[in-house]
């Protein structure tokens, strides 16, 4: 059976280092355990997100988005940094989500920033969202600041290092995961 990764980036620039380090991230996780991969930024998202309260508002497009991150066996959420803390967009689709949906499930949290200040903001703002749904968040985030990258790529080898090392900590959630499949 073929587990599926979704990756959802914060970011509605394009070209993005948000979506670039998701990317990134996304195909070395493929690469070791065969996912099938689906990605998506707030631009496939769209204009409809801004006036939805509640799930049943989102025009197709972001619905689809929406199931796509609810389903997924694996996450990898990435959020640029704004002032500190992700962007009130990126909050607004993630507030719409029932709590229920993200429960147990694996997320590998990263963000990007202008430089290293806000680096905690993985810890301090992304890890405690995903906490409220009671989600498995990787016990390695991953912050990148534009030095890591060049012409929107990860070049940075300490950066790739770490991104290793999260990807390892995927392979804890197989077992639990076949078992409940299984059923
Ligand atoms: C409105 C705004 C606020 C920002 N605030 C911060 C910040 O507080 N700390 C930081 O390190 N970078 C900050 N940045 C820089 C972005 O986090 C950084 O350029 C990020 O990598 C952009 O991601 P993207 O290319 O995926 O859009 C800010 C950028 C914008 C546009």
């Amino acid at each position: 059976m073929v587990l599926k990764l979704v990756g959802l980036a914060g970011s509605y620039n394009r070209p993005s280092k948000t979506f670039a380090l998701v990317e990134h991230i996304a195909s070395v996780a493929a690469e070791r355990y065969g996912f099938d991969v689906r990605l998506h930024d707030l631009t496939d998202v769209g204009p409809s997100l801004g006036q939805a309260q509640r799930q049943g508002d989102l025009d197709e497009a972001a619905a689809r988005v929406l199931t796509d991150v609810v389903e997924a066996d694996f996450l990898i959420v990435g959020s640029p940094t704004y002032k500190g803390s992700y962007p009130g967009l990126f909050k607004h689709f993630i507030d719409l989500i029932d709590p229920e949906q993200l429960r147990a499930k694996p997320i590998l949290i990263t963000a990007t920033g202008g430089g290293d200040r806000h680096a905690l903001m993985v810890e301090h703002q992304l890890r405690p969202l995903f906490g409220f749904f009671m989600a498995h968040t990787l016990p390695t985030a991953v912050y990148a600041s534009d030095r890591d990258f060049a012409d929107y790529r990860v070049v940075s080898e300490s950066l790739q290092q770490r991104i290793g090392f999260a990807v390892d900590e995927l392979a804890a959630f197989f077992p639990v995961r076949e078992l409940a499949a299984a059923e």
